[in-house]
């Protein structure tokens, strides 16, 4: 990729935004901080993972990403507009519509078949068409399984119909939390191969928690959360001056230090 087109991809649209966000939690009567001051933007298309051990705060961050809890402090921005400042009513239509969350845990209805799980999100936003969640279901590979119930599906196969229901009202952004964690390492593979192929076909921009280096690897855009803070992998302190590839004179700098290479 030549510089130009380098430069081309870094500047695409922010989709999604995080200002100076704190978010603490209670235990008893102290006060346990797990985010500090994460800052970072999210630009249209690209797929960010986001590396941590357990407990420092990945869960928490993706909530505050898809409007699912409220910051302390700080601001969530989607495509530039303070999601805080979204009605209930809109927020909840907002979340339904430019989100799509993959859990760890798949979150499918027990009694819903998979067809009926995929077209869920549709039929709360009063449509009633079955067909996209035939096609999704062609798209992850489970459309033999349509009317099987998720009892008798196995890991792998709940989370591709996960996969497809995250993705019925056709989502901007797609936020998928330790999607594998619950899955061994072959089948886990097969669904991140999945997710991907479906970000990158579909222009989907993905944030995606994993613990896994070897799946974080995949981003074209590698954070790490440590210490209440949101990082590039590659770049763990912030860039000084003295720096040859520290970003120059842009406004963005402090919340997204550019990675050094674009893929
Ligand atoms: N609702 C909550 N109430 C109290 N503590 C919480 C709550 N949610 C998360 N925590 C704490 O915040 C920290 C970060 O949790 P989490 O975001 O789930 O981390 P991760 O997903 O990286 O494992 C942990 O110490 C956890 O115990
Ligand atoms: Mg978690």
């Amino acid at each position: 990729m030549n510089e130009i087109e380098s430069r081309e991809k870094a500047e695409r649209p922010s989709v999604l935004a995080v200002e100076a966000l704190q978010k603490s939690f209670r235990a008893g009567s102290v006060s346990v901080p797990v985010l500090t001051s994460v800052g970072m933007i999210f630009r249209e298309g690209l797929c960010y993972t986001i590396q941590g051990v357990s407990g420092s705060g990945k869960t928490t961050l993706l909530h505050l990403l898809a409007g699912l809890e409220n910051p302390d402090s700080g601001q969530v921005l989607y495509r530039n507009q303070d999601i805080s400042r979204f009605s209930r009513k809109r927020l909840a239509a907002w979340r339904g519509q430019a989100i799509g969350l993959v859990f760890q845990a798949y979150h499918l209805l027990p009694e819903l078949t998979a067809l009926e799980n995929v077209n869920l999100p549709a039929m709360l936003f009063g449509r009633q068409d079955a067909q996209p969640g035939w096609e999704l279901l062609k798209a992850v590979g489970m459309i033999h399984r349509s009317h099987h119930r998720p009892s008798e599906l196995s890991g792998g196969e709940q989370q591709r119909v996960a996969i497809a229901r995250a993705l019925r009202n056709d989502p901007e952004i797609l936020i998928a939390d330790e999607p594998t964690g619950n899955l061994d390492e072959e089948t886990g593979m097969e669904v991140i191969d999945l997710l991907l192929g479906l970000h990158k076909s579909r222009g989907k921009t993905l944030v995606l928690a994993t613990h896994d280096p070897r799946l974080a690897q995949r981003g074209d855009r590698q954070l790490v959360l440590t210490g209440g803070k949101l990082e590039h992998a590659d770049r763990p302190s912030a860039p000084s001056p003295s720096m040859p590839d520290s970003p120059k004179g842009s406004s963005e700098s402090r919340l997204e230090p550019e990675s050094k290479t674009f893929s």
